[in-house]
């Protein structure tokens, strides 16, 4: 099976798609993760998205499409999750591409339904692992352990830098113009289901899980 998790910055598009990979077995595709890790690395790639990445806009289609498609083929038999790809409607017809080529295509584009006001609440208090980058939320999503990582025990949290609010504000934004517009695309060929992301993380999962389970 692969999925599209759709929606705005901090509807929890990460967090459900993390919990799928860990519980299904599906691998989590994360363009922001594989920028974030090319800006780490010093790319050339990260060196172009760096500056586009801390004034929240999008980075270019062709090198978001090539990440996609360079670990396209680690996605094994259980199918992928995109989370944040595809972003604008030359994506959304890359990706077509990329899965048919692999005789894949499409079963679902979730859209989490969020309210924005709140995300800025979500995105201000998010943190992750430094080492194994599990996401959590200083009151939504805490750790069960004070000030350890559920999943690999680290100590070691970091907070994003295009997480204040001016970036968080410009990145909604650029939702708005550009990736709300690609729900059509879907919903003309009956993919698009709809779930309340302001629901809490166990809820928004179960709805998720009916979904893929129906
Ligand atoms: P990216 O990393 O994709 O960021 P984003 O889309 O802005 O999404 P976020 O990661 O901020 O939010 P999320 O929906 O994953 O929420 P999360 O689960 O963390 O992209 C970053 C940048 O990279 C872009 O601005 C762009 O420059 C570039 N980029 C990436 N992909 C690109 C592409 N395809 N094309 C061009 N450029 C691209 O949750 C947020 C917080 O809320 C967490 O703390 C979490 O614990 C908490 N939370 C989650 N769910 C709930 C809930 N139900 N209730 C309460 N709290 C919750």
């Amino acid at each position: 099976m692969n999925i599209v998790l759709l929606g705005p910055p901090g509807a929890g598009k990460g967090t459900q798609a993390a919990r799928l990979q860990a519980q299904r077995g599906m691998i989590q595709m994360s363009t922001g993760d594989m920028l974030r890790e090319a800006v780490a690395q010093g790319s050339p790639v990260g060196l172009e998205a760096k500056a586009v990445m801390a004034a929240g806009e999008l980075v270019s289609d062709a090198i978001v499409s090539a990440l996609i498609g360079e670990r396209l083929d680690a996605a094994g038999s259980n199918g992928a999750i995109f989370d944040g790809f595809p972003r604008t409607r030359e994506q959304a017809e890359a990706l077509d591409l990329l899965l048919a080529e692999r005789g894949r295509s499409l079963d679902y584009v979730i859209e989490l339904e969020v309210e924005e006001d709140a995300l800025v609440e979500r995105i201000a208090g998010r943190f992750s692992c430094a080492r194994c980058g599990a996401s959590y939320h200083d009151r939504f999503n805490l750790p069960r352990q004070q000030d350890l990582c559920d999943l690999c025990g680290s100590s070691e949290f970091v907070r994003r830098p295009d997480d204040n609010e001016q970036t968080v504000r410009r990145r909604m934004a650029e939702y708005r113009a550009k990736t709300e517009p690609i729900l059509p695309y879907y919903e003309e060929r009956g993919l698009v289901r709809r779930v309340d992301g302001m629901a809490s993380v166990e809820q928004v999962a179960a709805q998720i899980d009916a979904i893929l389970d129906s």
